[in-house]
C-alpha cells in the first residue's frame, strides 16, 4: 500500500530539549487510569476510529523484512495487528492484562501465529540488549510514567540500524498552543494521557536518528517519528 510518507516533504531532524517530568505524588499517573481495565469496551469502541488507519499505515511502510523480529511497545489490545506480515516474528507486551486479554482473542480468532503478546512493564524490558529489527509504540509515550525511561529501553533493545516507529500525541511546538494545550493536562491525566510531552525530551538524548514525519494536517494532534539505531551513543 502507498503511504503518505512517500508524498511528504523531508523529515526534521529531532532537536534534544529539556527533560520531561515523571507524574508528582500531586499528579495522576495515566497509567494507572481505569480506561486500560475498566472501561476497555468504551475504548475499543472510540479509539480505533480516531488512529487505526494512521498505525496501520505507518506499519505497512516499514516494508517488514521476512524473519524480522518486531517488538509492539504498549500493544493495548491490539490494534495494529492486521498490519503486521505473516513473514514476521512480532511480539507485542503490555502493562495492562485486561488490554492483553483482547489481544488474545483476537489473535485466536484469526490464527496468527506469528504474534505473541505478554505482560511487561515497557520501562523496564526483559530482553537483552540489540533483539529486534523493528521496534514501534503507538500511544504509549505519553501514558508511562517515566517516558524518557521507555524510550531509552527501546533504544537499547533495537539492533543498530534497526528502526523504531513512535506515534503519539506530543506538545506542539507553538509555545501559544502549548500552553493552551498544557491546561488541560491535569484533566486528560485521569482520563489516560497526558499532554505535555515533547518529543525532543523524550528522544533527543538516545542513540537514535530520528526524523519527524511532516503531519498530514496542521490540525492533526499525532505526530509520527522514525528512528534509526545508531552503532553508538552519540
Ligand atoms: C492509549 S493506550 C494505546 C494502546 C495501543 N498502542 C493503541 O494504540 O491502541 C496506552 C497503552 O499503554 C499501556 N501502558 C501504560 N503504561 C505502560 C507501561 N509502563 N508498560 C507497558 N504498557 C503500558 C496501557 O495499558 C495501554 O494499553
Amino acid at each position: 500500500m502507498n503511504t503518505t510518507l512517500k508524498d511528504s516533504p523531508p523529515a526534521k531532524p529531532v532537536k534534544p530539549a529539556k527533560p520531561a517530568g515523571k507524574p508528582t505524588a500531586k499528579q495522576a499517573n495515566p497509567e494507572h487510569s481505569r480506561l486500560y481495565s475498566k472501561f476497555i469496551p468504551a475504548y475499543e469502541a472510540l479509539w480505533p476510529l480516531i488512529v487505526r488507519r494512521r498505525v496501520l499505515r505507518s506499519i505497512e511502510a516499514l516494508n517488514i523484512t521476512p524473519n524480522a523480529k518486531v517488538l509492539e511497545v504498549g500493544i493495548g489490545t491490539g490494534m495494529s495487528m492486521p498490519a503486521y506480515p505473516k513473514h514476521a516474528e512480532v511480539t507485542g507486551i503490555d502493562l495492562s492484562d485486561d488490554m492483553l486479554a483482547q489481544a488474545r482473542v483476537k489473535i485466536e480468532r484469526e490464527g496468527w501465529d506469528h504474534i505473541n503478546v505478554q505482560p511487561m512493564n515497557a520501562q523496564k524490558l526483559e530482553f537483552p540488549d540489540q533483539s529486534f529489527d523493528f521496534v514501534t509504540t503507538f500511544h504509549v509515550v505519553s501514558v508511562v510514567s517515566d517516558p524518557q525511561e521507555m524510550m531509552s529501553e527501546i533504544a537499547r533493545v533495537v539492533k543498530p540500524g534497526g528502526s523504531v516507529l513512535i506515534i503519539n500525541h506530543f506538545r506542539s511546538e507553538n509555545p501559544w498552543v502549548a500552553k493552551v494545550i498544557d491546561r488541560a493536562d491535569p484533566f486528560t491525566r485521569h482520563l489516560g494521557w497526558r499532554t505535555n510531552v515533547s518529543y525532543g525530551d523524550v528522544v533527543g538524548e538516545l542513540p537514535l536518528e530520528v526524523k519527524v514525519q511532516p503531519k498530514s494536517s496542521p490540525f492533526s494532534l499525532f505526530t509520527i517519528l522514525h528512528a534509526t539505531r545508531l552503532e553508538q551513543a552519540a
